[in-house]
């Protein structure tokens, strides 16, 4: 039984002051919110203080990126320890935009995804084709082998505990949503490589979020779909009303 989980990542967004204020508000909006993990990934500085606000809610922190070292010469980089430390346990990793503007790569995305894990922090890793991905049919490879590349050597154990989006870029701040059948269609694809690559125990635990431009007008059909486990959101989760509706979509 898959519980559905709607994180959201607030990109570049929120001052410490801002996150701070916006934890209270969704604490009280979604007290005693059951059968559905919201979660709010806030820029670095603000996950310890809004961790703490959070505290023995309902509602999960992550954390937007880490490193795959623990500590060191490692200039503005924060290690999953840390993350974890700071009251933290999920981690998104591998994000397109980071991918596109830090140079991100499938080895890094692995080292990350292990290091992360291995510091009992839940990853939440991005896969997605582009555009021109997309238009050239390739869907299917470069979801494969964001998949295959990214997570290769995460034991069974740990693979069945790591959340895996789904995003297509040219979805992602575009208001361009991908179909439900569109997304239901990759996810499906996703599962089945999950399987062939560890088994189908571990295919039926994962979780699979959409994300791209998912918002509280199209969050049912999507989170309708079989292989939708819950949404990845950017815009639609920075104010507290549309994040409260999306949590609320049942
Ligand atoms: P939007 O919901 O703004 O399209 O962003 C999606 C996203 O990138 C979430 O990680």
């Amino acid at each position: 039984m898959r519980i559905p989980v709607i994180a959201g990542n607030w990109k570049l967004n929120k001052t410490v002051a801002e996150a701070l204020a916006f934890a209270n508000e969704l604490k009280t909006r979604l007290a005693g919110v059951t059968g559905v993990v919201p979660v709010v990934c806030p820029p670095f500085l603000a996950v310890q203080p809004v961790a703490q606000v959070l505290r023995g809610s309902a509602i999960g922190v992550g954390a937007q990126d880490c490193f795959w070292e623990t500590s060191g010469a490692f200039t503005g980089e924060v290690s999953p320890e840390m993350i974890k430390e700071s009251g933290a346990t999920y981690v998104i990793i591998g994000h397109s935009e980071r991918r596109q503007f830090f140079r991100e790569t499938n080895a890094t995305v692995n080292k990350k995804v292990k290091k992360a894990l291995a510091a009992g922090l839940t990853p939440i890793v991005c896969v997605g084709e582009t555009l021109a991905e997309r238009e050239a049919e390739v869907t299917d490879q470069v979801v494969n082998d964001h998949i295959t590349n990214g997570l290769v050597g995460v034991p069974a154990a740990d693979m069945a505990r790591t959340i895996v989006a789904y995003e297509p870029v040219w979805a992602i701040g575009t208001g361009k949503t991908a179909t439900p059948q569109q997304a239901q269609a990759v996810h499906a694809f996703i599962r089945a490589r999950l399987a062939a690559l560890w088994n189908n125990a571990v295919a039926d635990q994962v979780i699979l979020q959409y994300g791209g431009s998912v918002n509280p007008g199209n969050v049912k059909e999507l989170m309708a779909q079989p292989d939708i486990d819950g949404a990845l959101v950017g815009g639609a989760a920075l104010k507290a009303d549309s994040f409260e509706q999306l949590v609320k979509f049942k």
